[in-house]
Parts: C-alpha cells; sequence; structure tokens
C-alpha cells in the first residue's frame, strides 16, 4: 500500500468565482481515498504560462482546461503533455480545435438527429490571398441567395458555421432581410438555418463526465437572467432524449464538459447549438445552478485523476455510424449511441466511485456555500462584471440564489 499524489492543475483564462470554489472544497474535503491498493490524496494548482521544452516532463496528472480554445501556447502544451507524459485533459485540445458547429451538424445529421434544415453559403468578403482572385473567377458560380433563402425556409437564422458567443448571428424574417445580412456579414462563412418558431420550449443541458443538468434557458432575458431556475417541466421520457442527445453528443466528439441548446416544437426537440466546448462556467450566469457546477466538476476530476482514467485521444465514430446506418426508428439508435456514451464515460465505475469515496462532498459543498470564502468568490467575479454602483445588488442577488438552492438540497445527511 504506496501513498500516492495526484495533482491536478487549473488551466485559467478569465474564470474566477469557480476555481476558488473548487480549490477551497477539496482542501476541506481532505481526502485520503483507498483505490487500487494505495492511499491517494489530491493537490490542486493553476497552470501557468510559460517556456517550455518538449521534452520535458509534467507534474500533473489531471488537467481541467477552460483557456486552450483560443490561447495557442497553453494548447500546445497541453497537447505535448498529453502525447509525450501520459496527461489526462479535458477537454480533449484537438476535438475543440477540429470540430467546429459545422461538423457536429453534419455528424449529428448523419446519426438521424432532428437538426433545422440548414444550408451553407460562400462569404460575402474574403481576406486577400494570392491564389483567391483565379479561383473564384474559375470555379465561383454566381447564386440566386433568395432562392437559397426560400429552400431553407423563413424565417431562418444566418450564422456562422465556427460560431460562439452569438457573434455574426442575425434571425431573418424574409428575402430582402436576407440580402442585408449577407451584405453586412463580411468575411464569416454563413450558415443559414430554418429557424426552430414557434417553439414551446427552450434548454440548456449541461454535460459534465457522465453527469447532466438540465436548465430552461431564456434567450430573451439580461444575461445574469438567461439560465433560469427551473427545467421547464419536462416529462420524464423527454428528459431522457435530450439527456441521452447530450451524452451522445459529448462522447461522439470526445467533449467531457459541454452543453446542448434544444428547442421543442411540436413534441419533439430539435437541437440547434451543441459545439460548446468551454460553456459558460460563471456565477454570474449559472447562479442557481453554480453549486451544482462546482461539485460536477470536482467529481469528476477527482474520478479520472484518482483512477488513472485512460485519455480517449483519437475520435471513434465507427460504432456509432454502425447504428446509423441500421434499419432502427431513430429512438432506438438513439438509445444505442447513449449506450455507448454511457460505456465511453465509464458511468457505473463513475457512480460507484462517487458513491464509495465522494459521500460527503455533497455536505462539503452545502455546507462551504454559506461561508465568507464562498461569498467573497462570488462578489469578486460579480466585481469583474458589473459597474461598480451594481456590485452590491447584483452579489446579493447571486447569493440569495445559491441560498435557494442550498434549501432545494439539504445533504442527504443534513
Ligand atoms: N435554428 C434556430 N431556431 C431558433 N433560434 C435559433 C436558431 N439558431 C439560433 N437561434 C437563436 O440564436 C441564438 C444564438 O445562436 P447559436 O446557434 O446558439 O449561436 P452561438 O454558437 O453563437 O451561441 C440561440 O441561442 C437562439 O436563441
Ligand atoms: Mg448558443
Amino acid at each position: 500500500m504506496a501513498d500516492v499524489l495526484r495533482r491536478i492543475g487549473l488551466s485559467l483564462g478569465a474564470d474566477l468565482c469557480w476555481p476558488t470554489c473548487y480549490e477551497e472544497v477539496l482542501r476541506r474535503l481532505d481526502l485520503a481515498i483507498d483505490h487500487g491498493g494505495d492511499t491517494i490524496r489530491f493537490e490542486v494548482d493553476r497552470v501557468t504560462i510559460e517556456p517550455f521544452d518538449l521534452r520535458q516532463g509534467s507534474r500533473y496528472d489531471v488537467v481541467v482546461d477552460r483557456l486552450t480554445h483560443w490561447y495557442t501556447t497553453s494548447r500546445e502544451w497541453i497537447k505535448k503533455a498529453v502525447l509525450m507524459d501520459g496527461l489526462y485533459v479535458f477537454n480533449n485540445p484537438w476535438a475543440i480545435q477540429s470540430m467546429e458547429k459545422h461538423t457536429s451538424y453534419c455528424a449529428m445529421m448523419r446519426l438521424g438527429m432532428p437538426i433545422p434544415d440548414t444550408w451553407i453559403v460562400p462569404p460575402k468578403a474574403y481576406e486577400p490571398k494570392p491564389d483567391l482572385e483565379i479561383t473564384l473567377s474559375r470555379y465561383a458560380r454566381l447564386f440566386d441567395l433568395d432562392e437559397v433563402g426560400r429552400s431553407v425556409g423563413f424565417p431562418l437564422f444566418a450564422k456562422p458555421y465556427d460560431g460562439g458567443g452569438w457573434a455574426g448571428v442575425s434571425r431573418v424574417d424574409d428575402e430582402a432581410a436576407l440580402r442585408r445580412a449577407y451584405d453586412d456579414s463580411g468575411t464569416y462563412l454563413l450558415h443559414l438555418q430554418r429557424a426552430v418558431e414557434p417553439h414551446d420550449l427552450f434548454v440548456r443541458c449541461i454535460g459534465f463526465g457522465p453527469q447532466t443538468r438540465l436548465v430552461r434557458y431564456d434567450p430573451s432575458a439580461p444575461l445574469h437572467d438567461r439560465y433560469t431556475m427551473d427545467d421547464g417541466g419536462v416529462p420524464e421520457e423527454q428528459r431522457q432524449t435530450i439527456v441521452d442527445t447530450t451524452m451522445t453528443i459529448n462522447s461522439f466528439f470526445g467533449w467531457e464538459f459541454n452543453s446542448c441548446e434544444a428547442l421543442r416544437q411540436d413534441g419533439t426537440w430539435r437541437p440547434i447549438d451543441f459545439a460548446n466546448a468551454c460553456p459558460d462556467s460563471q456565477v454570474t450566469s449559472l447562479h442557481y445552478h453554480f453549486p451544482w457546477l462546482v461539485t460536477a466538476n470536482l467529481r469528476w476530476s477527482l474520478f479520472c485523476a484518482a483512477t488513472k482514467r485512460t485519455m480517449r485521444v483519437n475520435l471513434d465514430w465507427q460504432p456509432y455510424f454502425d447504428i446509423a446506418d441500421t434499419d432502427a426508428p431513430y429512438a432506438d439508435k438513439l438509445a444505442g449511441y447513449a449506450a455507448i456514451a454511457r460505456e465511453r464515460f465509464q458511468t457505473d465505475e463513475f457512480e460507484s466511485f462517487c458513491a464509495t469515496h465522494l459521500g460527503h462532498l455533497d455536505g462539503e459543498v452545502w455546507a462551504f456555500f454559506d461561508t465568507p470564502i464562498a461569498y467573497d468568490a462570488v462578489r469578486q467575479k460579480v466585481a469583474t462584471l458589473f459597474p461598480n454602483h451594481e456590485v452590491d445588488l447584483f452579489t446579493d442577488l447571486f447569493w440569495e440564489r445559491i441560498q435557494r438552492w442550498r434549501t432545494d438540497n439539504p445533504p442527504a445527511d443534513g
């Protein structure tokens, strides 16, 4: 029986609130887990940015990465550490880099998901490139934008093929509005996607490893109210469809932390945006759901670190396509995809690990979110985003919602 230390690194950019909570709860847990004949302890610190020798080792077992979808130096350090030092990281940096929204639409259409009809149109403008002129003059066919719009059907959404954060997204009602949107779109490569309208419910389903949380989402509300505090009363069998959809997407693309947006129209859930592999984790957006996020993150990273889970570096899509290519009804196919996801996320092992070793986690999180450290973490995040005169107001608003979560979720033993 050896004493083993597992190091977890947090690779961070602007994140402020959840890392403080994560570190503090881990400290309070004071874990010494008996696993595989060893006693495992954990240490967490923050990954720094510096020059590195490609052959130098890494001190981390697991990195929770929130930075490398836009910050290249850290992404390339992570890739090196995965390839050369056996590092486990979520999310998989190669899967984030190469799988934009467009790939996710095509792949999930291939699996039979009810993605709204979507076209792509060549961009209005280009960055200059040596062969651009000759290529376009030879091969770019004039096209009738109105006709493409009518094929998709109005209203539609024009949005970048690799979009995020609502940049360049517009809702288009008719041909004239489409021409205006296209003229204003610059170098964006645009999808034109049929609007899921009318719809009677909009949800985001957050997936963290095998854990999910479904939240009704209100895109028309101000930022701090977009995540609502309820799940929209989704009936049980529909909930299962959304969870299975999210788990299918996440396991397919190797995203262990991702959120999936879906809209319900005539009883059918249509996923519209599910390539979000660095989902919002701030208390200022998640408020009521923030303690869940901190808990889910701790559970999954501790499981990966303690069990030395093997990182799936290459994505293997054929098993999904084998199911997709059968004649089974879509509901059966989805259940088949979800079964692959359960296995890839080691759902059974994860649940038994949590039951055996992390029984006190819920109680620690519940107690922690009543402390001045937790309050201060909320306040600090608010202070970076809100004007001075609103800091008290919004700190108290988010704090009150966290307290509501505590009231609704008392730990089983307390
Ligand atoms: N097909 C659609 N039907 C209805 N609403 C849509 C559709 N596509 C986008 N939207 C709306 O536009 C918002 C931004 O689009 P989205 O695809 O989520 O882009 P981003 O990746 O930038 O978040 C969505 O949250 C939703 O409110
Ligand atoms: Mg979105």
